[in-house]
């Protein structure tokens, strides 16, 4: 598979017939076809084409594309390429597929970072299977997610985790196909965003795309004891640091979020200074636990100021001057746990008093904590002793990425009627410009 730069999104399964394709079609531009081939490694089962954007001109495809080639030791398919080819050539494609609002089976797609999760949801039935893999490993060695290794290990995971998924669910497809259109890192949800729009061709059923925060907040929906709305959101990940009033699906209103970094990336940074490997936030809580929370007296940004607002990178930079004076002292080792739980202690605080004061403001008895850093446990502690409302949570493999947040978002949007599927990968989507199932399309 490839992204290309001009928005031409193209699925690369079938070697040969992409060589030759690139020849003919794409002249100067057949290189991207060579990233194309890489991950596929020869083995080729499915060829899809579709067109997410003909802004662009250089580009049609032959319709001698509907002949499946036969490698060696391959059959492949090609699924519904004639119609992909009359789209093709449609300007901002878009397909329109009737379906009845009776409950569906959903398959949920994330790929919006460095986790490709899969999962399938049934409205009646709950959660029928899931599988995640994580890219840690690859992305641990750079300190951080590299876009593009992040993308390429997506093109490997994806199909085969549906099948597994599909195979655990006991079921051949699914009604309907979910995914992660945004906010992310767009290579990444381009992957996502073709193969749930390809697949959604291939088994002619609704396809819909998700705002990735919107899934977080949704994920304790998950859960036996789930909320009722309206509730306050906490949604905290390596990217986004949210209050919300959640007044109904769809109806959302950001109260306040955080003006540089998200609490996740400066747990993420902090850990780094402290010589932990990425993610670094789960294994800085590890390191606190052994500390002392009072060693150090970190600011809480913006708590003295009116608004719901967050700021993390003022406590980041006490830590890093705290970190290097240790250094010059010669004691970093000694005072690390204490940093650790001095800088928790100080982001947790800030996030536990302004969700009181976003509480209290909207006159909202309940919070939604989710995101990874939701898996927190001084988190869960302090909102459970500080708080007097309720407090729900996804169970702890549902707080960071997953599919299975996706599939119960898209079948809550689906089981109200959605609207007709569109290619959606959008790097930076605001969530208060999400609106009710039913309306016009948000992205
Ligand atoms: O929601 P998520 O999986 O991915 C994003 O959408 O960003 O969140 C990942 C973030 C990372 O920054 C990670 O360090 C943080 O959540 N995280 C934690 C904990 N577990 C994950 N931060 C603090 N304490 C944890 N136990
Ligand atoms: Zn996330």
């Amino acid at each position: 598979m490839a992204l290309y730069s001009c928005r031409l999104l193209t699925f690369a399964f079938l070697g040969w017939l992409l060589v030759k394709l690139a020849t003919a079609e794409f002249g100067e531009h057949s290189c991207f076809f060579a990233g194309a081939l890489e991950p596929t490694q020869g083995g080729v089962e499915i060829l899809i084409f579709f067109y997410a954007d003909t802004r662009h001109t250089n580009t049609f495809f032959s319709s001698d594309i509907k002949k499946p080639g036969t490698g060696a030791g391959t059959r492949p398919t090609i699924l519904s390429a004639e119609a992909v080819y009359c789209k093709a050539l449609r300007p901002n494609f878009e397909c329109f597929l009737g379906y009845d609002a009776a409950p569906m089976k959903v398959l949920g797609l994330e790929t919006s970072c460095d986790e490709t999760g899969v999962a399938v949801f049934d409205p009646d039935r709950g959660l029928l299977a899931q599988a995640l893999h994580s890219q840690i490993d690859l992305h641990k060695v750079y300190g951080g997610v590299v876009p593009e290794i992040a993308s390429r290990d997506h093109i490997r995971r994806l199909l085969p985790l549906i099948r597994k998924v599909l195979r655990d669910a006991g079921m051949e497809r699914p009604d309907a196909v979910a995914y992660t259109a945004g906010p992310g890192l767009v290579g990444a949800l381009m992957v996502g965003s073709g193969l749930a729009n390809g697949l959604g061709l291939a088994w002619s059923c609704p396809v819909i795309p998700i705002h990735h925060m919107e899934g977080h907040l949704l994920a304790p929906m998950l859960e036996e004891d789930a909320p009722v709305y309206p509730f306050l959101a906490l949604l905290v990940s390596g990217g986004h640091t949210l209050l919300v009033a959640v007044k109904g699906l769809g109806l959302y209103d950001v109260l306040g979020s955080t003006l540089d970094d998200a609490v996740g990336e400066a747990f993420d940074k902090t850990a780094k200074l402290l010589g932990l490997d990425y993610p670094g936030g789960p294994a800085l809580a590890v390191l606190a636990e052994n500390g002392d929370p009072q060693a150090y007296a970190f600011p809480r940004p913006m708590l003295k100021r009116p608004g719901l607002d967050f700021s993390f990178s003022g406590l980041k930079t006490a830590v890093m001057l705290q970190v290097k004076k240790s250094a010059e002292e010669g004691n970093t080792d000694r005072v690390r746990a204490d940093i650790a739980a001095s800088f928790q202690c100080a982001a947790i605080d800030t996030l536990v008093t302004r969700s009181i004061q976003a509480a209290k403001q909207t006159n909202l008895d309940r919070i939604v904590v989710a995101g990874g850093v939701g898996a927190n446990l001084h988190l869960r502690e302090q909102l459970a002793e500080r708080f007097d409302g309720r407090v729900y949570y996804p169970r702890p493999e549902f707080c960071t990425d997953n599919g299975a947040m996706i599939a119960i978002a898209g079948a809550l949007r689906l089981s109200d009627g959605s609207e007709p599927a569109t290619i959606h990968a959008t790097a930076r989507w605001p969530l208060e410009t999400l609106i009710p199932p039913g309306s016009a399309n948000p992205a």
